[in-house]
């Protein structure tokens, strides 16, 4: 069943991966899948609960510490584990390793927003017993967490304890070996306060040097034939005790509701105290409810159908469904590497926000697309003092991975160099603008971010000979670092550059008061903005002649071939087996670069350019980040290439399901889930967002029958299916609109679907 995801897996180190995969969020908190109860001591596991964007800053150890390198690193941190409840049946404690297990499988229900785990277990003493947990991350109380357990004794157990525990003393998970993990600093948090009070176990911490406070307020409930009570509270820890006697069911919730200094102000035991009151009423099957409800909205606007292929089903729904838990809802947060599924790469947001997950949000929950853009703008003075230090006049520079605005990558040529990160925000404010047509929100949020990101290229770049050029970068592909001319980043500038000069003359012309208070609080003048739109019009964007591409780079295609044949399979990902420099020597590409550049932008070059281009670094692309296979099946889907869309379309959709980067230990890899549904929307479905409207050119997969999904456009809610036969577009929300579908205009309307014979147009 395409909407349930079952894992039955017993042994560590699938035990591992099933943390990340059964993990629950809601954008704000992130539960990893661990039992209850733990596992035995020699297994490996990363216990973690996250709350987005809480973190402290650590301080960046270097051997040779040059200028203008960050000092601090932020890093995001394991909170207060309110996961633990014990089980004991007269004297023995219920662990699934010991015993015998009669039945036993867990669930992710992607439709209901819960995992379950079903039990049915015989103690080493022969006392049997059915366990049934359930979990939930809610949606709409999103510092809840909770838990609920039916307890079902089946033989000769007189009396059943249950303790329940909150523990403040957490560390994070460290990986000296791999450099995607945090490599030190596990502990980082002070437990401030852990009592019990009235109703509630409370439990608070605080960081070491952010000064931020976390509290989790507990609340447990039981419904049992006759039991007794008691907790105790320790240095860091909250217990509480139930004895219940008799071979009676036994029903037991625990409501754990966490609250932060970055969101609920300083009162941050007081706020929980708060929200769990207005829970008191509240049921966990109410709270299931109201997770239906909120997933039933969710799915009407985001389901991807595809009927051929069970496993990929899967995939893309499971990869939606995180994408969802993970994204930041409010303008604190935006979406980590690793969501909040775990703890690679520090809970740091990336690039990867905006060229691999705003467009799945955007064109499905454009509010949550908003949002992201908000939580940009609101470290625009962040970005500002980090160009100051890069030595620039004026401008913006995003960092390349940060938490609350400043930069936290300490390698700098495959981190602060990837300025292009600045010109992939203001594509994303662009696409924001050309698909909800939101003026007051380009003119009051984007134009800022535009004009701002647009004064860091022309202080970055030169005038050379007529061209304009930019040197000392480094493109997305980090196996080639600090270049002259990377044709991604050149182009994406070019793009930002004349899209800030139109803008500007667009809010010039029609509203003079707001164009005279940007342009005093940004000293912005008529000449500067000359400037912009000639560097933009005379970009310099690398191309050969000989072999009719676009060169990644000035440099690149002077170098030698690395026969990626001959290298033997353990040696990838070669980041973790090549000192960086014996890569930057040859020509081999991490991920997508220019092949991605020309996704984003499609009408810079020519077809031919763009297909003699992708054969040339599909050839010499490792797709060592799993950022790649999604942007390589998106132009093979293009350039005709079908199969071979078909097969990267298979590597990203179930990347994670299938463990195949051998990392989801430490997370799900975020972009590549984003990437999965782009690559059925932007590549089978050949959509693309222009000026003159939004144009579509599907094609079906051999191997399916029919795929289907839901898009958003100018407000309109659209449903678009493709089988063997046709091609059907019909509008479910809002008026009139008009598409393109292969570049031929088609009008929708409530009345009635357009389907379209797809093979007349096709053959
Ligand atoms: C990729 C980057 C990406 C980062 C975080 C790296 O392996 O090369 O492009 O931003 O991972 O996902």
């Amino acid at each position: 069943m395409a909407w349930k995801l079952t894992k039955c897996e017993l042994d560590n180190p699938n035990l591992l991966l099933d943390e990340s995969i059964l993990s629950l969020g809601n954008g704000y908190l992130g539960v990893r899948g661990n039992f209850e109860e733990g596992y035995p001591e020699s297994f490996s596991s990363i216990r973690g609960t996250y709350i987005n964007a809480f973190h402290d800053e650590v301080e960046i150890v270097y051997g040779e510490k040059l200028y203008g390198y960050p000092v601090m690193q932020q890093k995001i941190l394991n909170v207060i584990d309110a996961q633990s409840v014990q089980i004991y049946l007269d004297d023995e404690l219920f662990s699934m390793f010991e015993g015998e297990i009669i039945h036993f499988e867990r669930s992710l229900h992607m439709e209901a927003g819960f995992v379950e785990r079903i039990i049915h277990w015989k103690s080493p003493k022969g006392k049997e017993v059915k366990i049934h947990f359930r979990r939930l991350t809610s949606f709409i109380t999103r510092e809840l967490f909770a838990i609920a357990i039916n307890i079902e004794p089946i033989d000769g157990i007189r009396q059943v304890k249950i303790i329940s525990a909150v523990e403040g003393d957490v560390s994070n998970f460290v990986d000296l070996r791999d450099p995607r993990v945090a490599s030190g600093h596990a502990k980082r948090l002070y437990v401030m306060e852990a009592r019990k009070e009235e109703d509630y176990s409370i439990v608070k911490d605080l960081t070491y040097v952010t000064q931020l406070e976390v509290a989790c307020v507990t609340a447990t409930d039981i419904c049992a034939e006759k039991y007794s009570y008691e907790s105790q509270a320790a240095e860091s820890r909250v217990e509480e005790i139930y004895l219940c006697e008799g071979n009676r069911p036994i029903e037991f919730t625990k409501f754990n509701v966490y609250t932060d200094t970055l969101r609920h102000g300083i009162e941050v035991v007081e706020e929980a105290r708060k929200i769990q009151e207005r829970l008191e009423e509240t049921s966990f099957e109410d709270l299931l409810m109201e997770q239906r409800e909120y997933l039933d909205r969710f799915w009407l606007h985001s389901d991807v159908e595809i009927d051929g292929d069970a496993a990929l089903q899967e995939g893309i729904r499971f990869n939606l469904y995180h994408l969802l838990q993970s994204v930041g809802k409010d303008p604190h947060s935006n979406i980590s590497a690793k969501g909040l599924s775990g703890e690679g790469y520090e809970g740091h947001y990336f690039w990867d926000t905006e060229i691999f997950m705003f467009p799945v949000f955007l064109m499905t929950n454009p509010e949550i697309a908003k949002n992201l853009l908000l939580y940009r703008y609101s470290i625009l003075d962040s970005a500002r003092a980090r160009a100051t230090v890069l030595g620039h006049k004026k401008g913006a520079l995003f960092p390349w991975r940060t938490i609350n605005g400043p930069e936290s990558s300490a390698f700098f040529p495959a981190g602060t160099a990837q300025y292009h990160i600045s010109a992939d925000i203001a594509y994303s404010y662009i696409q924001y603008y050309l698909v909800t047509k939101d003026e007051a929100f380009l003119k009051d949020v984007g134009a800022e971010v535009l004009f701002e990101t647009a004064r860091l290229w022309v202080d970055t770049g030169h005038m050379d000979n007529g061209q304009f050029k930019i040197d000392c970068v480094t493109g997305p592909d980090e196996y080639t670092c600090i270049v002259n001319n990377n044709y991604y980043t050149n182009v994406m500038a070019k793009h930002n550059l004349l899209w800030a000069a139109r803008v500007y003359q667009q809010i010039k012309e029609n509203d003079e008061m707001h164009f005279d208070r940007l342009t005093e609080h940004l000293k912005l003048t008529d000449e500067e903005v000359t400037e912009w739109r000639e560097a933009g019009e005379k970009m310099f964007l690398p191309y050969n002649e000989a072999y009719k591409i676009n060169a990644q780079d000035d440099s690149f295609l002077q170098k030698a071939r690395w026969n990626l044949d001959e290298i033997p399979p353990y040696k990838f990902p070669m980041l973790l087996n090549y000192h960086p420099l014996a890569l930057y020597r040859y020509q081999v590409c991490k991920q997508a670069d220019t092949v991605l550049a020309h996704f984003l932008l499609e009408d810079e070059q020519s077809f031919e350019t763009i297909k003699n281009s992708y054969d040339y670094y599909e050839q010499i692309t490792t797709h060592d980040s799993s950022l790649s296979y999604c942007i390589f099946s998106i132009m093979a889907s293009k350039l005709g290439y079908r199969e071979k869309a078909y097969q990267y379309f298979q590597e990203t959709a179930r990347l994670d399901l299938d463990n195949s980067h051998g990392n989801t230990k430490d997370g799900l890899h975020m972009a590549n889930m984003g990437g999965s549904w782009l690559t059925i929307v932007y590549g089978f479905a050949g959509l693309r967002i222009k000026e003159d409207g939004l144009h579509l050119a599907p094609a079906l997969p051999d191997e399916w029958n029919s795929f289907a999904f839901h898009f958003q456009f100018h407000g309109r809610l659209i449903y678009m299916r493709i089988d063997k036969e046709s091609v059907s577009y019909q509008l479910i929300e809002g008026g009139k609109v008009i598409l393109f579908h292969h570049e031929e205009p088609i009008e929708l309307s409530s009345e009635k679907k357009v389907e379209i014979r797809q093979y007349e147009k096709w053959h």
